[in-house]
């Protein structure tokens, strides 16, 4: 915890609008009902802007969110010389790559930096990328990253705690992932693009975020199949155009709205997302009996006085998503009866229990799984965020929750959710940013 307080004092000396100090305050127990529109994907805007760095001149990507994520991402490019223009679009410009370091400073801050190594690698020849470093969540190495650019015959070097990689040109090679990585498919799909020769990805991960890319891929010119099923296949092209493209809605920010109109008995529709993409977590909200109605590019979710208690096990996509497993716990923390939550995509993930717990929760944790024993209600405390699906989870917890909740480290939530406390006050719920 030491490091996540001097992260905040880092911040606190840096920025006048003192972010990191900023806490939400709840006042539970208001149902939440309207209609609200869903962001752009933080988790298909980070791959789609990395893959700018693919082409010379002018991409235009729409429905791109404005998350801290998607601003820092935008900082890294900058230092290698990539221009961008944020309006109702989002123009960005790699045509002048001036460097190829990722920095510490930056990569740590957010792990999706891995994603420009493939494409740097590919354009450029070369890329000095910082490994991530530690994660609340799990070690999340990037072994698999690296192991697959040698594949495509790149000569990759650690050293100084850097990635150091170099091709002249990669060359299209079959791929085995021991895991289906998402970040891993999707640098490795990029960096394919511009390979000599065809490369296959086995094993390859099937989230939508990955047919996302793929699509801005191929309106770039790149030659790929199987994208969304795990072999994906890419034909090598010399070079690559700009591209006009648009990011999918955020399934994660309509699943964490759909559970908050659940635990809070409420009635919300969610306009723009795409309901195919929560086919998972809708099959489990209809069994805790919600009420879920897919009506064309818009959801509606209706909860019920009562909660009936499922279990969950996190998987890779299509399965139940690990991103969603924090902010159904809480949904769980109220039902009838007894909950088995299995987390198999990360070894850590259950930072947000003992904070649930401080709000009344009755969980216990076993190995990779948490026993959740719905009580009657949870009472509104001071809790802490510790990573970004964790505060969701929270403030989930605290709408719910008799009394009010204060939550503090706030920059957690910003980084992949746009204006939650806004969104939700629409909605009707009762809560507030306040800074210090
Ligand atoms: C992506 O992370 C998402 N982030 C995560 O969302 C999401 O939780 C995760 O996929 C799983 O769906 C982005 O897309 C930016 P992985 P990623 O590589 O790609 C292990 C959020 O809240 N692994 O699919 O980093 C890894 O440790 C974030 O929005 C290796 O061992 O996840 C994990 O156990 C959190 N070696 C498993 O694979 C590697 O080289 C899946 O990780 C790579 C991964």
């Amino acid at each position: 915890m030491f490091l996540v307080e001097a992260e905040a004092l880092i911040i606190y000396k840096r920025s006048v609008k003192v972010v990191a100090m900023d806490k939400m305050v709840i006042e539970g127990g208001k149902r939440l009902a309207g209609e609200i529109r869903i962001s752009g994907a933080k988790n298909a805007a980070l791959p789609v802007l990395a893959s700018s760095l693919l082409v010379d001149g002018w991409n235009v990507f729409h429905n791109v969110p404005d998350l801290q994520d998607v601003k820092t991402i935008l900082k890294l490019l900058s230092g290698f010389g990539v221009k961008s223009e944020i309006g109702e679009t989002l123009r960005i410009n790699a045509g002048a790559i001036t460097g190829c370091e990722a920095s510490y400073d930056l990569v740590r801050k957010m792990r999706a930096s891995i994603l420009v190594l493939g494409p740097l690698v590919a354009k450029t020849g070369e890329a000095r990328v910082s490994l991530p470093g530690g994660c609340a969540i799990g070690a999340r190495p990037v072994n698999l990253h690296i192991k697959a650019l040698r594949d495509l015959g790149a000569e990759v070097r650690l050293r100084d705690g850097y990635i150091e990689a170099k091709a002249s040109r990669l060359k299209g090679a079959t791929i085995y992932f021991d895991i289906s990585t998402v970040t891993g498919t999707e640098n490795i799909m990029m960096a394919a693009t511009l390979a000599e020769g065809t490369t296959v990805l086995k094993n390859a991960a099937r989230e939508p975020e990955i047919v996302n890319l793929a699509d801005v891929l191929q309106k770039m010119g790149a030659k790929i199949s199987g994208a969304g099923s795990d072999v994906i296949t890419i034909e090598g092209v010399k070079s690559l155009h700009p591209a006009e493209a648009s990011v999918i809605p955020d399934r994660i920010e309509a699943g964490t709205f759909m559970i908050a109109a659940g635990m809070t008995g409420g009635d919300v529709r969610l306009l723009g997302c795409d309901p195919s993409h929560l086919e998972a977590l809708t099959a489990k909200l209809r069994e805790t009996g919600m009420e879920i109605t897919v009506e064309g590019d818009s959801l509606r979710a209706v909860g019920r006085p009562r909660i009936t208690s499922v279990d969950i096990k996190t998987m890779p996509y299509p399965g139940f998503p690990t991103d969603l497993q924090a902010q159904i716990m809480a949904m769980m923390a109220i039902s009838a009866g007894l909950s088995v939550i299995t987390e198999t995509v990360f070894e850590n993930r259950f930072m947000h229990v003992s904070e649930l717990i401080r709000l009344g929760a009755d969980i216990v944790i076993e190995g990779n799984s948490a026993a959740v024993r719905g009580v009657p209600k949870l009472c509104g405390a001071p809790v802490m965020a510790t990573d970004l699906r964790a505060s969701a989870s929270l403030i989930l917890a605290g709408l719910a929750a008799e009394g009010t909740t204060t939550l503090s480290r706030v920059y957690h939530i910003d980084r992949g959710y746009q204006r939650i406390e806004e969104k939700l006050s629409s909605l009707g719920a009762s809560i507030r940013r306040v800074s210090g």
